[in-house]
């Protein structure tokens, strides 16, 4: 049970002033301390002098099983990793509850897998997701295991529409999965299995929090219509080729352009017509909701549609709870409850988030337990400021300075005793793989940083700044064993471009905080969760007893 009314904390008495919580998104504390961990070549007096304050400066576990995944081999995200820090409490995550339906069979007895095999016999089945096994957004087995599981139960004709990684996975490697895909689908038996369509995650479908309809535009088209600028009768042939790009410049699997697969005529072999079934595969929410809701809506002008067939539509799990969106879905998402939103709107505390588009759904919707709305709006301020619609690398400061006069503005103003910010720099210009400009990018929010922690110190109020998983720490793929760097044959280091398995800092600090408040010794192992306990003991309440220990 979840007691939900916050009690005083014992001897930190009630924060007077403002309350700061700021996430470096993907900022980790990584041993590998080379040119290519971006954070330790950035310029970053002001983390770096933080480590030097005794007893106020740690590390904890952003990964694995700390944060609800499966192993800890799994990196951490930025979903567990909010959901984390919002909640306090370690929850199986989506990976791993996909897992257990298809370990024990429940996946294939719930509503959602009865009401698509409706369609099995008679129509098509229509899979459309992430492709690798990166297991942030999806991962190839669990589509496998659905695959099979469709072909057991009768359907006669499936379709996968896939979307080519390279973000959670090295680049290239969509070619492996492919191939991996397609022997996969001819041995199904009995069934006429094959690729769609396709494209780059980044380019096609995968949009999320609404920074660029045009994404999913460029998939619905692809997925639904068969229409695509580049028309190949393979899959495997598609990516080859849109790989290499105009001969001048290669394009990434995550930038691949949308891809519609034909017959020798030239007709698509895979368009969603009336009474098809279609099942989202991702089981992380953010960049399905868009998509979900140009299958669901029936009402709907973010883009034309053309047309809109009637189909069996199901998502793996339900992605927005207060949406309820889909209604239908494979598997019941992590029920999270009594989250930090919820106790401190209960206890009357005002609260400001914000971000810019891009993570703003993090500090908001999955830092809420993926509710979509306020608890009491009255309370609540959210904002958000306009992503760029580029590749980050291009414009690595992002909208870092924004968010910070953001943030000392809502700090200044005295209306909120609690302060929440995202710094997306790190986590998506990391994400691009170039390293020159995630140096220039963890620079730059370094110095945001101080503005922030400057603005506390100079109302008296009390600050707690960390990360949800790591990124911009390491740039460079590794030798498994030895951890030396990769090196492609012209001699250019390999990006990684994915998160890092690295433990993220957390400070804290301010002169409204008594000084003997130090962190506790007796938590080596203690994750994210740990970090919400801290932050309502600096706004002067007890950790609840369904969340996990503060550190302090
Ligand atoms: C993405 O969706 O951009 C990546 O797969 C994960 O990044 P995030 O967890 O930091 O959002
Ligand atoms: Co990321």
């Amino acid at each position: 049970t979840i007691d939900t009314e916050l009690k005083p904390h014992d001897t930190i008495p009630k924060a007077e002033k403002p309350v700061l919580v700021c996430i470096l998104d993907g900022w980790g504390e990584n041993e590998n301390k080379d040119k290519f961990n971006a954070i330790h070549s950035a310029e970053t007096p002001v983390t770096d002098a933080l480590k030097e304050v005794p007893g106020r400066w740690r590390t904890v576990r952003a990964h694995g099983t700390a944060v609800g995944l499966p192993s800890d081999a799994d990196m951490g995200n930025s979903e567990v990793g909010h959901n984390a820090l919002g909640s306090g409490q370690v929850i199986d995550q989506g990976a791993r509850l996909v897992d257990i339906a298809l370990d024990n069979g429940s996946a294939f007895e719930l509503d959602g897998w009865k009401y698509i095999s409706e369609s099995f016999p008679d129509n098509t089945v229509h899979f459309i997701g992430l492709l690798s096994d990166g297991g942030v957004h999806s991962r190839c087995n669990q589509l496998v295991g659905f695959l099979k599981g469709a072909a057991k139960d009768g359907a006669k004709r499936i379709r996968v529409h896939i979307l080519t990684d390279g973000r959670d996975v090295p680049d290239g490697t969509s070619v492996k999965f492919v191939e991996e895909l397609e022997k996969d689908l001819a041995e199904l038996s009995g069934c006429d299995a094959k690729i769609a369509s396709g494209g780059g995650r980044m380019h096609v479908t995968m949009d999320r929090y609404e920074a660029d309809w045009k994404i999913v535009e460029r998939g619905w088209q692809a997925h639904v219509l068969g229409e695509a600028p580049h028309k190949f009768t393979t899959a495997l042939e598609a990516i080859k080729t849109l790989r290499e790009g105009d001969g001048s410049k290669a394009i990434t699997d995550q930038w691949l352009p949308p891809f519609v697969v034909t017959d020798d005529g030239g007709k698509a072999v895979g368009t969603i017509e009336d009474g098809d079934a279609v099942v989202l595969f991702n089981f992380r929410a953010d960049r399905m909701v868009e998509i979900s809701k140009a299958f669901e809506y029936e009402e709907f002008n973010a883009f034309d549609r053309k047309r809109f067939p009637k189909t069996r539509f199901v998502g793996m799990m339900q992605y927005d709870g207060d949406l309820k969106l889909p209604a239908r879905f494979l598997v019941p998402p992590p029920a999270i409850s009594g989250v930090s939103g919820e106790l401190l709107a209960k206890a009357g505390v005002s609260t400001f988030a914000c971000s810019e588009t891009q993570k703003f759904g993090h500090v908001t919707f999955f830092w809420n337990g993926n509710r979509s709305g306020y608890f009491k709006e009255d309370l609540e301020t959210y904002v958000e400021i306009p992503s760029d619609a580029v590749p980050f690398n291009e414009a690595p400061d992002m909208k870092a300075r924004e968010i910070t006069e953001a943030g000392k503005e809502a700090l200044l103003s005295g209306k909120y005793q609690m302060v929440r910010i995202n710094f997306a720099n790190p986590d998506m210009v990391g994400h691009t793989g170039d390293l020159e400009a995630c140096v220039g990018a963890c620079s730059l929010v370094d110095k945001c940083v101080k503005e922030l922690l400057d603005t506390v110190e100079s109302l008296g109020g009390r600050w707690l700044l960390t990360a949800d998983h790591g990124n911009a720490d390491d740039m460079v793929q590794r030798a498994k064993k030895t951890n030396a760097p990769l090196f492609a044959d012209s001699g250019a280091p390999l990006p990684l471009t994915s998160h890092t398995l690295a433990p993220v800092p957390v400070a804290i600090g301010g002169p409204g905080l008594p000084e003997g408040i130090k962190f506790r010794d007796d938590l080596p192992n203690a994750g994210l969760a740990n970090i919400t306990g801290t932050y309502l003991n600096l706004l002067g309440f007890a950790t609840p007893a369904h969340m996990e220990p503060s550190l302090i």
